[in-house]
């Protein structure tokens, strides 16, 4: 099952996803988009089962950007359910299997007074698991992360910055920085994704489309990373970043 050539020492210990191509997947299949996000979701939990199972700690999914309010009404109506759908449908499963549910994004009034709650009650039902962790980055955008952590640094009357001050008011301080960050649908953007975040992750980029990815591909993008030289603005592959 497992490919012999990647290595198990080397797995990295989070990786972030843009699940990209849901909509084309569907155009090519003359269906609505929105069954493109539906079959996205199967793709979805078999690639964290697999990370999982090789002993990833972090995997963070882009569920819905700040941009994404933009899109037809109602792609989006169908994107705020269809996230509650999967919250209610897969928490109890996510819990016996001892993950961690967290969520990053803003939490402005557009984003309904119910899927709020869904999402505040799959975190304390899952907050004392052990296992992976499961970060839904939902109305979730970069540069709306960096503005949210600068105002409340100022509203703290911060008076010196660094870099841990920007990186302990980010959404979740705990989250560690992305090692591995993949991009399906063959689209080579970072598009307003953990802008902070991945400043020494490794970047891939795979030509299938998000509902098509499998365990299969993941393990390429973990083999195409072990691949890589990481030096971090360094020369001799050291093991922290020196910035
Ligand atoms: C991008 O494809 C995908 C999305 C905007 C949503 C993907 C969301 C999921 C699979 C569910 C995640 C939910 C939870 C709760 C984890 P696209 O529509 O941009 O595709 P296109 O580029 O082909 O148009």
């Amino acid at each position: 099952m497992l490919p012999s050539d990647l290595d198990r020492s080397r797995i990295p210990n989070h990786i972030a996803c843009v699940m990209d191509g849901n909509g084309r997947w569907a155009e090519q299949r003359g269906l609505p988009r929105t069954d493109g996000h539906t079959a996205g979701e199967q793709a979805l939990f078999e690639v964290l089962d697999g990370a999982d199972e090789l002993g990833v700690e972090w995997f963070t999914v882009y569920a819905f950007s700040t941009e994404n309010w933009r899109r037809p009404v109602d792609e989006v109506q169908f994107l705020l359910r269809f996230n509650e759908e999967i919250l209610l449908g897969r928490q109890k499963e996510l819990h016996e299997r001892n993950i961690r549910i967290r969520f990053i994004g803003r939490r402005d009034r557009r984003v309904p007074r119910r899927l709020v709650r869904r999402m505040d009650e799959a975190a304390v039902l899952t907050r004392g698991n052990t296992g992976l962790t499961f970060t839904i980055a939902f109305n979730y955008g970069g540069r709306a992360e960096l503005v949210d952590a600068v105002q409340r640094i100022v509203d703290g009357g911060a008076k010196r910055i660094t870099e841990r001050t920007i990186a302990r008011h980010l959404y979740d301080p705990e989250m560690p920085d992305p090692d591995l960050v993949i991009r399906t649908s063959g689209e080579y953007r970072i598009s307003n994704f953990l802008l902070w975040e991945l400043a020494y992750s490794e970047l891939v980029f795979s030509d299938a489309l998000w509902p098509d990815f499998r365990r299969e591909h993941l393990y390429a993008a973990i083999k195409e990373f072990q691949d890589r030289d990481r030096r971090y603005g360094g020369v001799a592959g050291p093991d922290e970043p020196d910035g």
